[in-house]
């Protein structure tokens, strides 16, 4: 399988429904995304789950060569580019398909982790940053982006011993981040979601669902 666009793939209006989980690490993301695409599944809708970085052949290479380098081996635009150039891909080749096939996409991580993560916590500036995305992207935005708000101790402790180039960084860094997020969220509301990462699990779960039913309700 390639990962080309197919011919006749639309640039324009879309069908389906994009939503997005994005958090610092160890924000529990990936459990949140896979529980509400098995919510979805149940009851019958077309699903398609699946990430940044990371989420095409392409995206897989770029993955490895961003995160499991030597700790400066990327510089930080460099950086940047590299997850603008796995999103570009990724929309290009599994996003914008499964949408105009009316599917609901739900991506572990989006445009707002390069933002938090670049523009705020590496300082590229926000808006350069999202604007480097944008054109990655043509544009796409998510309906809804689910921040699952996470401190950098909780974090730390969450994620555990395994820690990739990116999660290695320190406290303040994971700080600049968390506000990097809670920034993009407080500046369009309606487009957001923020939940307190360290609720349980059902709670957050049922807050998802709440939301992602009224979004389903309006469509
Ligand atoms: P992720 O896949 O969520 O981590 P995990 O290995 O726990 O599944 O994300 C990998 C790292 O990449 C994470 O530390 C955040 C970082 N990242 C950015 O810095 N910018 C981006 O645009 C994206 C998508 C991820």
């Amino acid at each position: 399988m390639t990962d080309q666009p197919p011919a006749d793939a639309p640039r324009g209006g879309r069908r389906g429904l994009f939503l997005a989980v994005e958090g610092g690490d160890g924000a529990g993301k990936s459990t949140q995304a896979d529980a509400l695409a098995r919510w979805l599944g149940e009851q019958g809708y077309a699903v398609r789950r699946t990430r940044e970085p990371g989420g095409t052949g392409l995206g897989r290479s770029l993955r490895e060569l961003v995160l499991h380098g030597e700790d400066g081996s990327v510089t930080a635009r460099a950086e940047a580019l590299i997850f603008a150039a796995d999103r570009a891909h990724h929309v290009a080749t599994v996003v914008r398909p499964a949408l105009e096939a009316g599917e609901i996409v739900i991506t572990d991580r989006y445009l707002d982790s390069s933002v938090a993560y670049q523009g705020a916590a590496r300082e590229l500036g926000h808006g350069e940053v999202r604007d480097l995305s944008l054109w990655a992207v043509e544009g796409l935005l998510p309906d809804l982006t689910v921040v699952l708000d996470v401190s950098p101790e909780q974090g730390r402790l969450r994620r555990g011993a395994t820690h990739d180039r990116v999660e290695r960084e320190g406290d303040d860094f994971h700080l600049r981040v968390r506000r990097g997020f809670l920034d993009l969220a407080g500046q369009q509301p309606e487009r957001y979601l923020v939940l307190d990462a360290q609720e349980p699990q059902p709670a957050i779960e049922s807050a998802v669902r709440e939301r992602v039913r009224e979004l389903l309700e309006r469509r």
